[in-house]
């Protein structure tokens, strides 16, 4: 931990970021650096039950949340639950809001999002992609269009071009996320941005969990529902998990 109590990776995180794509250090770039931050402004598209638990944990944690919807009205009882630090807007108000941006919605929703607001994330440190494409909520053709594309990881970067996407929590439920989370659980992430990646970590150490860098974006077909990676395991249970994927 830093001095403001921020995470700080040791030399298995620092091998497991650089895991993700190309090499920490060709710019000249600390992933210190990214990590070297106080409160941020996060903003949640989608605050239904993944991202009112994940906003929650965040604000409780210290940082400035606005949740949205498209009734922002209906959002009174979730700011006043995640207390000082939250707030309520619409989507183009969170958007604008924040440094960080959790897409938490069906992932049908994604694509119009993208066209909606695609040039603003762009601009972005990292959008955490929870979304995930489920056949019984979004049509086994959409599910299927979108895993001939890549997956969800490939495909919401296509959607959201220039954004700093990392895929994490998408298995972990919204139950399991908050004040009483267990520290033994690891969260994988799959991203193509170091610095995102590296920013995605600090906040997941903040809220009680442990990152587990599992690759490139390529990978996020296999953070979703379904899969051997979903639901609760240990660091070293992911670990070992994804080794035997590809
Ligand atoms: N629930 C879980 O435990 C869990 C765990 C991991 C990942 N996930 C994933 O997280 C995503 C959300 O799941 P959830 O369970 O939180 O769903 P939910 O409770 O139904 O909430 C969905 C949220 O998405 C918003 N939304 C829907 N369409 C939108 C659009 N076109 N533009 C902007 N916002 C839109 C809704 O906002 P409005 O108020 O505007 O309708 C609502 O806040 C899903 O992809 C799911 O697979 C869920």
């Amino acid at each position: 931990m830093s001095r403001d109590g921020h995470f700080e990776p040791g030399r298995r995180e620092m091998l497991r970021l650089a895991a993700g794509g190309a090499g920490l250090v060709a710019l000249g770039w600390s992933p210190l650096d990214a990590l070297a931050q106080t409160s941020l402004k996060i903003g949640t598209i989608g605050a239904g039950r993944e991202g009112g638990a994940l906003g929650t944990a965040f604000a409780k944690a210290g940082h400035k949340v606005m949740f949205s919807s498209r009734h922002p009205e209906a959002l009174k009882d979730l700011v006043a639950s995640a207390g000082p630090n939250a707030s309520a807007g619409t989507v183009d108000q969170a958007v604008a809001f924040g440094d960080v941006i959790l897409l938490v919605v069906p992932y049908t929703a994604v694509e119009q999002i993208g066209r909606d607001h695609g040039k603003a994330l762009a601009a972005k440190r990292l959008v955490m992609d929870i979304s995930n494409p489920i056949p019984r909520r979004d049509g086994e053709d959409f599910v299927k269009s979108v895993d001939a594309q890549g997956g969800p990881g490939l495909v919401t970067a296509k959607w959201l071009p220039g954004s700093h996407v990392v895929r994490g929590f998408n298995a972990i439920g919204s139950a399991s996320v908050g004040a009483d989370a267990k520290k033994s659980i690891g969260v994988p992430i799959a991203g193509d941005d170091q610095q995102a990646v590296a920013l995605a970590s600090s906040l997941i150490k903040e809220i009680g969990f442990e990152p587990v860098l599992v690759g490139g974006l390529a990978m996020g077909k296999y953070l979703r529902p379904g899969t051997p990676l979903a639901g609760e395991h240990s660091p070293a249970e992911i670990e070992k998990i994804a080794a035997t994927l590809k």
